[in-house]
């Protein structure tokens, strides 16, 4: 595996021609959800190329930028033994020199859900993910279906700039009690980390409640609330919204999704499930 640091390095990379180019943009403190992307690149690509960089621009100004877990010895050794081709490890200063000015926000979408409480989150991954795939020249590009949001609006905004790029999404990989796995789950202690499960908890309910012939949304979000609360949970939000489109629904059908935040302490997780399997 080469660890390129720098961008006009990993500009210059010569792929073999023909080679497919499968790329994983990531924050570090990989995890098995990382790793399933990993997985999926080195299955599908020539080339795998795994990217980290914690991304200044996508913190708002009161969130975790600072205490945002890193292990970079760890992470390498994990990206060699998955048989990542490329690591690649920008720096916050090459990344967005002084001047910076350019910035790419896919608009509407970014302000639902997520983007509510998180505003111009997306506007930071939009933009970094853009420079990316810029520099690392991807045919294919690994996303996690746990941050569904942000793999919507990325696939969003590669066609509608028109790259030449497949945006693929991977299954939300899981601990054994349910909860997703995040690198943000290291915050929890031991209580809140038993906590943590509900968010899994409420989809699952969710889940089973339409199996026994609910449609209503509103009443299903009541019972993940009750779900949620009762577990001591702030809830940002949840919504059921078309998979396709992210708009709430109504009425349940085969593209509906639960998508949830709520904060267990201070720790902001997020889940979601299709309520239709
Ligand atoms: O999901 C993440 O880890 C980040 O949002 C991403 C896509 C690497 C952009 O910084």
């Amino acid at each position: 595996m080469q660890v390129i640091r720098s961008i006009p390095q990993m500009l210059a990379v010569q792929y073999t021609p023909a080679a497919q180019v499968g790329f994983v943009p990531t924050m570090g403190y990989l995890h098995d959800g990382h790793l399933s992307l990993v997985d999926a690149a080195r299955r599908d690509c020539d080339v795998v190329v795994v990217s980290i960089f914690v991304n200044p621009a996508q913190f708002g100004p009161s969130e975790d930028l600072q205490s945002y877990p890193r292990d970079m010895d760890r992470d390498l050794s994990l990206l060699q033994k998955h048989h990542v081709d490329y690591a690649f490890l920008p720096d916050a200063e090459d990344m967005y020199p002084e001047g910076y000015a350019t910035w790419v926000e896919v608009s509407g979408l970014s302000d639902l859900l997520c983007g509510a409480s998180r505003p111009n989150h997306f506007k930071g991954v939009c933009t970094v993910v853009l420079k990316l795939i810029n520099i690392v020249h991807p045919h294919c590009m690994y996303m996690g279906e746990k941050d569904f949001q942000q793999y919507f609006i990325l696939r969003k905004m590669a066609e509608d700039l028109n790259l030449n790029l497949r945006v693929l999404s991977c299954p939300i990989i899981r601990e054994e009690d349910g909860l997703a796995k995040s690198s943000r789950n290291s915050y929890l202690d031991s209580q809140q980390r038993q906590q943590a499960s509900c968010l899994y908890q409420a989809l699952r309910n969710s889940r089973q409640m339409v199996k026994a012939g609910e449609c209503d949304a509103a009443k299903i979000i009541a019972a993940a609330e009750a779900i949620l609360i009762s577990n001591n949970a702030k809830v940002d939000y949840i919504q059921i919204v078309n998979s396709t489109n992210l708009m709430p629904v109504d009425s349940i059908d085969e593209n509906s999704r639960m998508l949830i935040a709520a904060w267990i302490g201070k720790p902001r997780l997020i889940d979601n499930m299709l309520l239709k399997a």
